[in-house]
Formats: structure tokens, sequence, C-alpha cells
């Protein structure tokens, strides 16, 4: 397995809408085994193939807590089947914004269809943690960040501070030593 480079916005490759897998093959398990690895370290319990610059609809996520056993999933092309009236609200983060968090209103339960890392179609249904986890990384597969929804006010700050971190860090790497 390898880590890869995670992408950090603002930048037009988070924007763009992932293709559908076409089979769930060594080539794509790689990809998953990689993404859970660069997940892992980051750490963080989301990331979508975007974020490492693979545009195909497959995300890993694992919503275990840190002193619980590793519970991760990979999906390839999942869809939402049905999703509550219920909502919840989380403080979501993403390692594509990273030190920025915000609270966002999704479905607490959702049923989603995949396809597994054997290329088997699964069905599942999944609420707490887990339903947010899900939705925010799909959001990635159609080039939505967490900030797009929040206010323009809030997304606006978010992506302003993260410019200029990337500024500063360039600036820094630019002096002679
Ligand atoms: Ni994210």
């Amino acid at each position: 397995m390898a880590k890869l480079d995670v992408i950090i916005a603002p930048d037009p490759r988070l924007k763009r809408a992932c293709k559908p897998v076409v089979r769930v093959d060594a080539r794509v398990r790689r990809i998953m085994d990689d993404m859970l690895e660069t997940m892992y370290a980051a750490p963080g319990i989301g990331l979508a193939a975007p974020q490492v610059g693979v545009f195909e609809r497959v995300i890993v996520v694992d919503p275990a807590r840190a002193d619980e056993p590793p519970r991760p999933w990979q999906l390839a092309n999942p869809v939402i089947l049905w999703a509550s009236d219920e909502m919840s609200i989380y403080n979501e983060g993403c390692l594509s914004l990273p030190n920025h968090w915000a609270d966002v209103e999704r479905p607490a339960r959702v049923r989603v269809r995949y396809l597994d890392r054997d290329n088997e179609i699964r069905i599942t249904e999944a609420d707490g943690l887990l339903a947010t986890c899900i939705q925010h990384e799909m959001d990635h597969l159609d080039g939505v960040l967490f900030v797009d929804r929040i206010s323009a006010l809030k997304r606006g700050i978010i992506l302003r501070r993260l410019a200029k971190t990337r500024k500063t860090a360039a600036e820094k790497a630019a002096v002679p030593h």
C-alpha cells in the first residue's frame, strides 16, 4: 500500500464530477487500499478518490473511535436509495480543508447501494456518524465540499484562510537557506 498526497482546497480538481467505476478489479482495490492507508495516516474518518487525484466514484470511511477496533468500509459507485426525513447535525471537517470545521445538517439515516471490494452489489443502512460520513464523501464525487453546504459567508472565510495558508507556505518554501 502507499500513502497518497491529499489535494487541499481551494483547487479546481476538487470541483470535478467523478466517473463510475466499471468494475472493482485489482486496480480499484489498490486505490481503495491506498486511500484507507492515507486516511488512517492523516488521521481522518473518510476519504474520497478525487481528494487523491483519482476521478472515479470510490470512497472509504471508518467511523470507529480511536479506542475502538477499526471498521473500514470501501465503497465504489455508492448511490443513496433512501434518506430519512429526520436530520442530524455534525461538526464536519475534511482532509482537503485542514483545520476548519463547521456544523452541517444532513439526513440522519440513509440506505446506500454500492459495489464492495469484491465487485459484489451491497445494500446497507447507515445512521449516526457513518451516515454523515458516507454522505460527506459521496458529495466529493460530485465536486461538492462540506463548505458548499454552509452559508456563503462562512464558506468565504474558510476558503480565504486556506488560500492564505498556502501562499504563506509557498513563500516560506521560496526563501533560500
Ligand atoms: Ni471531505
